[in-house]
């Protein structure tokens, strides 16, 4: 099965990984929308049309299933393109519920990291006031984080500096976990996890993503499993094919993903 999978940029990358090492036998496409990037700073309908345009796009490409691999786009998107396509489109949106499944007998709090737009987004209240009865997560908007990923800057002087400013306010001591909200924000999981206190763990959507893509395409289209097929992977910038330094780039970061999978 051909999968695509995108998101404004690199963060999606992070979905990409984890679903490569769940899903060895298919065959993916990654879209980076790096024309736009930051969708977190877009308006809702700037958004709607990105992602139709790049759900369209991968259509053409014979993507069996979709995934949206960015919480920003799934915040506001998702809504309006429920039912619309012919293969099963999957979204993303912070992992609250497995943060509180998870650590939420603790009684301590959940710090749920996102885009403003994901903080701001009625989908993200909604997520909240169904499964948080207690309301234990607060949340924190991190827009600089997405530039920061966009620029390289994983393991940086910059992103630390940034983190422990937006920490500072927070008593992480009464916290339990920090949910990574944006997919961007798993290039960073090093540099939180010597930032947080041991025990406050860190909880991303990609393994849930995954699950549910399992769930969905195989309702919607069974197929064989192709055993022995070597898994490709094409990746595409808002539109162009990604060939020589840009496909070493987006491989380079794939394997810097895989280390900070490792990081909980
Ligand atoms: N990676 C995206 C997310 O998960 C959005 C980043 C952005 O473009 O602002 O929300």
């Amino acid at each position: 099965m051909k999968i695509g999978i995108f998101d404004s940029g690199i963060g999606g990358l992070s979905l990409l990984q984890c679903a490569m090492e769940r899903l060895p036998n298919e065959d993916f496409i990654y879209y980076a929308d790096e024309k736009h990037v930051p969708y977190g700073e877009k308006s809702r309908r700037e958004i709607e049309g990105f992602v139709a345009e790049i759900i369209a796009f991968l259509l053409e490409k014979k993507a069996e299933a979709v995934v949206i691999a960015c919480n920003t786009a799934t915040s506001t998107a998702t809504k309006a393109f429920r039912g619309r396509f012919p293969v099963p489109v999957v979204g993303m949106e912070p992992a609250v519920k497995r943060a509180l499944d998870l650590y939420g007998e603790s009684g301590k709090r959940i710090l749920a990291a996102a885009t403003e737009v994901t903080v701001k987004g009625e989908k993200m209240h909604r997520l909240i006031e169904e499964v948080d009865r207690e309301r234990l997560t607060d949340l924190l908007p991190l827009p600089r984080l997405v530039r920061l990923a966009e620029a390289g800057l994983f393991d940086s002087r910059e992103a630390e500096d940034y983190l422990r400013a937006e920490l500072a306010p927070y008593d992480m001591g009464g916290y339990s976990s920090f949910v990574l909200g944006c997919t961007h924000f798993n290039f960073f999981k090093k540099t939180l996890r010597g930032l947080l206190p041991p025990d406050v763990r860190l909880v991303d959507g990609n393994e849930g993503t995954v699950n549910e893509l399992c769930r969905k395409a195989a309702r919607a289209a069974p197929r064989e499993k192709n055993d022995g097929d070597a898994r490709s992977v094409e990746f595409y910038i808002s539109g162009r094919l990604a060939c020589g330094g840009s496909r070493a780039r987006f491989l380079s970061y794939l394997a810097w993903l895989s280390e900070m999978a490792r990081i909980n």
